[in-house]
């Protein structure tokens, strides 16, 4: 199975590229920039990724993101994501970051969306892995520190393709963003957020009424709802399902009792992803093998969730046949 998930073509559309900074890649550029890092050594660090819910893990995820200082800095975790992913036979990468996680650290827009980008030109062309950069909203913050984000986005809108929304999500709403979300809208963007990992279906309805979201970030808690499912499985709403990160921030105690299954039962489009590689346990392919067994490691429903990555995508319609073709290809040359 690890063979076959490992040749699957497929796309990754639920990735904070703040996430991956592996502990080795994070002494390194803390070193680079004479910055003293709150821990001795790269296992202490890998000690520390012990999370029991949401907010634990964001507290050392923005710890960590304060090593980041240069252009230079961004281009080479992003390369370094590439270059894993790669491996992974990915296709096509949509990428988030989170600008306010820089900007209010005095690192500016322009830094990390054109190191993030320059990287992704690059991977381009030495790897043929096509890719989206989405900013994502600090739910934390206020909406007015979002719109001020967004107006600092607008002079670099032919590298950004979408915003979302994420960090803690309880007690603060997607009803909390409506405005800026619109002006997002108008200004041509593509519009995703996280609803559902922590917080009650009630999220996943205001992203989708409130915010007009194209694709839910995660969307555990629909399980809840049966009306909400079934106006997702009805839409054929694209669910973005990060499993290693499920189990790994307590959403799910165990892979044995992750909600794939029925989701798919239910008719939804579930994609899988990764979230935050660095800190959950693994990039793509591993989250696949996590799920392989649920799925009683059922060849065709895991190249189903390949080709609904592809469709979910913010990619022309040749786009996502082309890609889509590249599945059914490597399904028949199996048979
Ligand atoms: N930021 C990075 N990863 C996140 C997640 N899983 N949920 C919310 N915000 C995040
Ligand atoms: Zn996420």
């Amino acid at each position: 199975m690890k063979s076959f998930i490992k040749s699957l073509p497929k796309a990754e559309l639920h990735l904070h590229i703040e996430g991956t900074f592996e502990p080795e890649l994070m002494f390194e550029l803390a070193a680079r920039n004479n910055i003293e890092l709150p821990f001795e050594s790269v296992e202490a660090l890998h000690k520390a990724y012990d999370f029991s819910q949401l907010q634990d893990f964001l507290d050392i995820y923005y710890q960590g993101m304060n090593v980041l200082r240069t252009e230079q800095d961004f281009y080479d975790l992003t390369w370094a994501y590439l270059e894993k992913v790669n491996a992974q036979n990915v296709r096509h990468v949509e990428i988030f970051f989170d600008p306010q996680g820089h900007v209010d650290r005095g690192i500016s827009f322009e830094t990390a969306i054109n190191g993030i980008h320059s990287a992704l030109t690059a991977g381009l062309k030495e790897f043929d892995i096509s890719f989206g950069i989405i900013m994502c909203f600090l739910r934390h913050l206020d909406e007015d520190d979002a719109i001020k984000t967004l107006e600092l986005a607008i002079p670099h809108k032919e590298k950004i393709i979408g915003v979302g929304l994420d960090s803690s999500e309880m007690g603060h709403p997607p009803s909390k963003f409506e405005g800026v979300f619109a002006k997002a809208r108008e200004a041509g963007f593509h519009i995703v957020a996280h609803a559902g990992e922590e917080g009650p279906p009630e999220y996943i309805y205001e992203a989708l009424d409130l915010l007009k979201v194209e694709r839910i970030d995660h969307g555990n808690t629909a399980m809840q709802d049966p009306t909400l499912l079934k106006r997702l499985a009805k839409e054929q709403m694209p669910l973005t399902v990060c499993p290693l990160s499920n189990t790994k921030l307590c959403v799910v105690g165990d892979m044995k009792n992750h909600p794939l299954p029925h989701m798919l039962e239910a008719g939804l489009k579930v994609t899988i992803n990764s979230d935050d590689p660095a800190y959950f346990g693994g990039y793509l392919n591993e989250n696949y093998e996590a799920i392989s067994p649920i799925i009683n490691d059922d060849k065709n429903i895991l190249a189903l969730l390949a080709k609904n990555s592809f469709d979910s995508a913010f990619i022309s319609a040749s786009e996502k046949s082309r890609l889509i073709a590249e599945v059914d290809d490597y399904l028949n040359k199996l048979s």
